[in-house]
């Protein structure tokens, strides 16, 4: 099955410079690439997306935002819409992400509005949820996963719901090179695809994608997503430097 490689590449790419730079070593390091089995989806901030649409031009690569509002269009001052991101070229917006629950009030009910329009704008919605360490040292780990799950996903009808790409995202591992292991990665994919079939009577052989991110490299890419039969991987700051992260797609690709 098709791997997704998500690049998040949050608030970098400063300036006109850097982003120039960003395009050539993409673009060298994406040449004769012959890729059978991946995606690439490139998350940049919304400021460069009608850029990175224009200046990145490869069947295998498609682009998306790193938020959206839960209103269209109006008096939102600083917000930006779904329908914005697909008329820019969008296809994907990440919805969720711990740094905006954590920073910027994000909770499972604005979530779940997110990911509605979203997807009535035929945005796909990359959907992120994971446990801090103190949640899993204390035992909470089933209940916060299953709570963001549920609450995220509420009243969605059950065939859009394939249409979510589901992003497992530890908190502890992301930005930190601590990863977690086989069993710890595979103990939350069999809890979110139970979740799916039970509570939102999805068929199991009909399940959305279910992606893992925190600390992904092109060294434990291997480990952390074809080993544990993940569906691809959020790639965070490995995102930012196209040689490497090019590495991640090779071996993803195998
Ligand atoms: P890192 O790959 O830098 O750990 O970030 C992961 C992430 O937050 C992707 O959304």
């Amino acid at each position: 099955m098709e791997k997704l490689i998500i690049g998040n590449l949050k608030m970098n790419i400063v300036s006109d410079v850097e982003r120039e730079n960003y395009f050539k070593s993409f673009k060298k390091s994406i040449r004769n690439k012959k890729l059978k089995q991946t995606k690439i989806i490139l998350c940049p901030p919304t400021i460069h997306l009608e850029t990175f649409t224009k200046k990145i031009k490869n069947k295998n690569v498609s682009f998306g935002a790193q938020n959206v509002y839960y209103e269209n269009k109006g008096s939102y001052t600083g917000e930006i819409s779904p329908a914005m991101v697909k008329n820019f070229g969008g296809e994907y917006v990440i919805i969720g992400h711990s740094e905006r629950r954590k920073y910027f009030n994000e909770t499972d009910k604005t979530v779940n509005q997110k990911i509605k329009l979203s997807l009535k704008e035929k945005l796909q919605p990359i959907f992120c949820l994971g446990e801090t360490s103190e949640e899993r040292k204390s035992g909470e780990l089933k209940n916060i996963i299953s709570k963001q799950l549920k609450k995220g996903l509420a009243d969605i009808p059950k065939n859009k719901i394939f249409k979510v790409i589901i992003a497992y995202e530890p908190i502890w591992a992301i930005g930190t090179g601590d990863i977690p292991t086989s069993e710890n990665i595979m103990e939350v994919q069999i809890l979110i695809k139970k979740i799916l079939v039970d509570n939102f009577s999805l068929n199991i052989n009909k399940l959305p994608k279910i992606l893992y991110g925190g600390s992904v490299n092109y060294r434990n890419a291997k480990n952390l997503c074809l080993d544990v039969g993940m569906d691809g991987v959020l790639v965070g700051g490995e995102s930012l430097h196209p040689v490497d992260f090019l590495k991640i797609v090779e071996v993803l690709d195998k």
